[in-house]
């Protein structure tokens, strides 16, 4: 694939959002097509799957919760992922797979080789040319987060904290294809130290 898959990870009010429109905007000043997507989203389906997980009313055991995750993901991939490398499109990705082995394998103990083999068939295979971890302390990102949290974001602290070390966890297994930044810096600071890495990436060259 000839385009160029950037993602931005990490906990809750991380950051992530906010530094991928930066990205975004930047790209699209050099005149690259970007796709700004978000998981799970970005379809109709894909959105229809978000609000049922997000739901506090939802009931999901651990590993109908892992596979609606990699639904929308399949959706996603087959629909708007793929199609936009193919056409050598940036695509910029507001969470991927790290985040489900995240909080479905560390944070809520599934088999993490499951999710590993889940996720390479949810999504063909496709790996992104670059993946940022912005990594904070829980209680640093529900506090940006606020009162009113989603079904997950309710979990308690000690789950946030396995899913934070997990990220970290891989995020590190990518080597010099991740990059993990200290997310309590300036927004602008990260804006900047992101648009560094990615104007050195080859993809995007
Ligand atoms: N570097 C930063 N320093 C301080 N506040 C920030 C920083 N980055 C984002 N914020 C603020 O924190 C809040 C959460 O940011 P944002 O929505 O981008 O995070 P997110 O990771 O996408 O969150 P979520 O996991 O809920 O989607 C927002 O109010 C945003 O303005
Ligand atoms: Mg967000």
């Amino acid at each position: 694939m000839s385009g160029c898959f950037l993602v931005i990870e990490g906990p809750d009010g991380a950051g992530k959002t906010t530094q991928a429109a930066r990205l975004s905007t930047w790209l699209r000043e050099q005149g690259r097509t970007v796709h700004a997507l978000r998981e799970p989203g970005a379809t109709a389906a894909g959105e229809a799957i978000r609000e049922l997980l997000l739901d506090p009313e939802t009931d999901l055991a651990p590993m109908a919760e892992m596979l609606l995750y990699q639904a929308a993901r399949s959706h996603l991939m087959a629909t708007r992922i793929a199609p936009a490398l193919e056409a050598g499109e940036v695509v910029i990705l507001d969470r991927f797979w790290y985040s489900t082995a995240a909080y479905q394998g560390h944070g809520l103990g599934l088999d993490l080789d499951a999710v590993r083999s889940v996720s390479q068939a949810a999504t063909g295979g496709v790996e992104p040319d670059h993946v940022f971890l912005l990594d904070l302390a829980p209680h640093v990102g529900l506090g940006r987060v606020g009162s009113k949290r989603d079904r997950i974001e309710s979990r308690p602290l000690a789950y946030h904290e396995r899913v934070r070390a997990g990220f970290r966890v891989e995020i590190e297994r990518l080597g010099a294809r991740g990059t993990i930044l200290d997310a309590t810096r300036p927004v602008d600071d990260l804006a900047d130290e992101i648009r560094t890495v990615v104007a050195a990436l080859e993809c995007v060259a």
